[in-house]
This record gives structure tokens, C-alpha cells and sequence, in this order.
């Protein structure tokens, strides 16, 4: 066995030293080192030496598999270094990796957060998976309030301790408005970007997963004169110096009074196009200032503090900003879509 051993030990080095390629090297490895090779196969035959001599055997044999295994590692790194020296080309073009793309919400969300930490808000972040409470109740919104019709959403299959289902998707990010209440009490101010789920039938301008952008700010005497100067600047900040906003009344049970905020169509300057289906107007931004039920539910007494909210769809942005026709191609993860940007 020893003398087996050796000689294919002997016979593996000298067609080592010989080998000239790859394809050598590579037949090399067949017929020696690899599972069914020679070197295998006499190692499969250490079972049936006799015990006195065994360890020894063995030992020779895993010396020798060890030698041979590393100088065939060492041979194969000469041989690709060698190629190598002789291959590269300078002048050739390098290996194109291919880039990804930011999702267009992920654009329109990091412009967003420029501006308002630009104007002293804090970025704040809060749970997909919402309570009923946070959700709703504690926005003005109790259990038999025609409001949550407006925003049906998905229940999650767990009861409380008082035998309710009270988890859900989140609808909106203005429950964050309350947990940054409690958490910072007042003043405050900051923008919270975030998932939101609904459960629409979906069309071109409805998923069943969209984002928002809630903007709240709190302190002593906030009036709607500061909302709508304040809705002014980040109109103009976002679409340009000459956009006009217009406010008209709109229902959110946690603001009072509550206004949708429209600016003026930044692709036609107001005049009227398809966009802005010629009024001249783009919807954009639901805002209001603080319901006092919302502020006592955030830890806050309204009689001493006051404060602005507003929201906007960070989807139906995106699709204003570059012209995208449908809110579902978002989550499609097609590359055709996504690579545009
Ligand atoms: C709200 O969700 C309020 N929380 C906004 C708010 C915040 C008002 C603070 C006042 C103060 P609304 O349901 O209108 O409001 O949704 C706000 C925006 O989310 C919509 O204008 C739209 O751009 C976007 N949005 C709502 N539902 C969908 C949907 N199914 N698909 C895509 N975008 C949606």
C-alpha cells in the first residue's frame, strides 16, 4: 500500500511539472484528486490494511494527499497569474455592472426630507402594523364614525385581551402625530414619510399600497395664517417661486378646520392641461389645523398649545412629477419601469 501510495505520488508530480494549460491542470484533477480518482480510490483501500500498519498508512496517505492537493493549488494559481500577465489588455473597455435606480417615490421622498430638515423638522419613522386606537379613535375617529369607511383597511387575525380585533394596517401616517405627541410633548415639529394600506379596488390612481408624507408642527399660538404661509413655501419650494396656492374646505375628522390645498399646475403654469385636467390646479395637500381632541389625545393641552398637520400621497406626487399614468406600475418591480429614473 505504502509503495502504491508513493508512485502515485511520483506520477502525479512529474505530470504536474509537465502541465501546460487549464485543460491539462483540469484532467489532472479528474484523474487524481477528484471523488472518483486514483488518489480516492487507493484512500478507499486503507480499510482493508491490516491494523498493525494502518495508522501509519494512513498517516503517509494523508500526507501525501495533503502535498499533492496544495501543489496542485499552487500550479493552478501560476497558471491563471500567468495568463493573466499575458492577457490583459489595457485599451479594452472594463466590465459594465449594471446600476440600480432609486423608485421614484424613494426621489420625490428624499427632495421632501431636504426641505424640511432644511426648515428644523425632525424625520420621524412609526408602525405599519397600527392599533385601532392610534389609527383612528385617538384621531377623532371613533368605532361608529362614518370617516373610517373612507379608509377600510386590513384587519390582522389576533384579538386583544377584551376579545377585539384591534391591529391593522395603517391608513394614513397621522397616527404618528399622536405617538410624537407622547413621545416629545410640545414644541415640536416633523415630517413623517411612510407606508400606508388601504383596501381599495384598485385602478390607475388607487393601490393597495401607497405612501404619505404627514407634516406636523406644534407649539403656542399656531393660527391658519401660519398654515397657509407655510403651505405657500413648501409649494414653492417643491414645484417653483411663482406657484400660488388655493384652500378649499375638506372634512378630516382630526383637523379644524380642515382644507385641501391645491397649487398651481407647475406644467402649464396655471393655464390649464391635461395634467391638471385644465383648471389650472394641481390637488395636493390635505391640511388643517389640530383638532383639540387630537392634541388632549397626544398628552397636549389645546388651551396652551396649538398646531398645523398636513399630508400628502407621496404615490400621486411622483406620478404629477414625472408623468407616470398608473400607481400600480410602483409595486410591479418592473425593471422596464423603474429604470427610467
Ligand atoms: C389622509 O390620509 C389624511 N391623513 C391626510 C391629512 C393629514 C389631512 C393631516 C389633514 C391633516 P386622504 O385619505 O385624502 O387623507 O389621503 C391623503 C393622500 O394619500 C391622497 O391625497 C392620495 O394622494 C393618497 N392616497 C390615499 N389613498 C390612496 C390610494 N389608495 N392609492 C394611492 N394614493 C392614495
Amino acid at each position: 500500500m505504502k509503495d502504491k501510495l508513493n508512485q502515485l505520488r511520483e506520477e502525479f508530480l512529474s505530470q504536474l511539472a509537465r502541465v501546460k494549460n487549464n485543460e491539462h491542470l483540469r484532467e489532472l484533477e479528474l484523474k487524481y484528486l477528484s471523488r472518483k480518482g486514483e488518489l480516492s480510490q487507493l484512500l478507499g483501500s486503507l480499510k482493508d490494511v491490516s491494523t498493525d500498519v494502518r495508522q501509519e498508512v494512513g498517516e503517509l496517505a494523508n500526507n501525501i494527499k495533503q502535498e499533492l492537493q496544495d501543489k496542485f493549488f499552487a500550479a493552478k494559481q501560476n497558471l491563471s497569474g500567468h495568463t493573466e500577465k499575458i492577457a490583459i489588455d489595457v485599451t479594452l473597455p472594463g466590465d459594465k455592472f449594471p446600476e440600480g435606480h432609486l423608485n421614484p417615490i424613494t426621489l420625490v421622498q428624499n427632495e421632501l426630507e431636504d426641505l424640511f430638515t432644511s426648515l428644523g423638522f425632525m424625520i420621524l419613522d412609526g408602525p405599519e402594523l397600527e392599533s385601532d386606537y392610534y389609527n383612528f379613535t385617538a384621531l377623532n375617529i371613533p368605532s361608529t364614525h362614518p370617516a373610517r369607511d373612507m379608509q377600510d383597511t386590513f384587519y390582522v387575525d389576533y384579538k386583544n385581551k377584551d376579545g377585539e380585533y384591534d391591529l391593522l394596517m395603517r391608513t394614513q401616517t397621522s397616527p404618528v402625530q399622536i405617538r410624537a405627541m407622547q413621545k416629545y410633548g410640545a414644541p415640536f415639529k416633523a415630517l413623517i414619510p411612510g407606508r400606508c394600506f388601504r383596501n381599495e379596488a384598485t385602478d390607475a390612481r388607487h393601490e393597495h399600497t401607497f405612501y404619505q408624507v404627514e407634516g406636523i408642527l406644534v407649539d403656542k399660538n399656531i393660527n391658519f395664517a401660519n398654515l397657509k404661509s407655510f403651505l405657500e413655501i413648501v409649494g414653492q419650494k417643491l414645484f417653483g417661486s411663482n406657484t400660488k396656492l388655493r384652500m378649499r374646505p375638506k372634512f378630516f375628522p382630526f383637523v379644524e378646520p380642515g382644507n385641501n390645498g391645491e397649487y398651481t399646475c407647475f406644467l402649464c403654469q396655471g393655464k390649464g392641461c391635461r395634467v391638471c385636467k385644465n383648471t389650472g390646479w394641481l390637488e395636493i395637500v390635505g391640511a388643517g389645523l389640530i383638532h383639540p381632541e387630537v392634541l388632549r389625545a397626544g398628552g397636549l393641552d389645546p388651551e396652551i398649545y396649538s398646531g398645523l398637520a398636513f399630508g400628502f400621497g407621496l404615490n400621486r406626487l411622483a406620478m404629477l412629477k414625472y408623468n407616470i399614468n398608473d400607481v400600480r406600475l410602483f409595486n410591479s418591480g418592473d425593471l422596464k419601469f423603474l429604470e427610467q429614473f
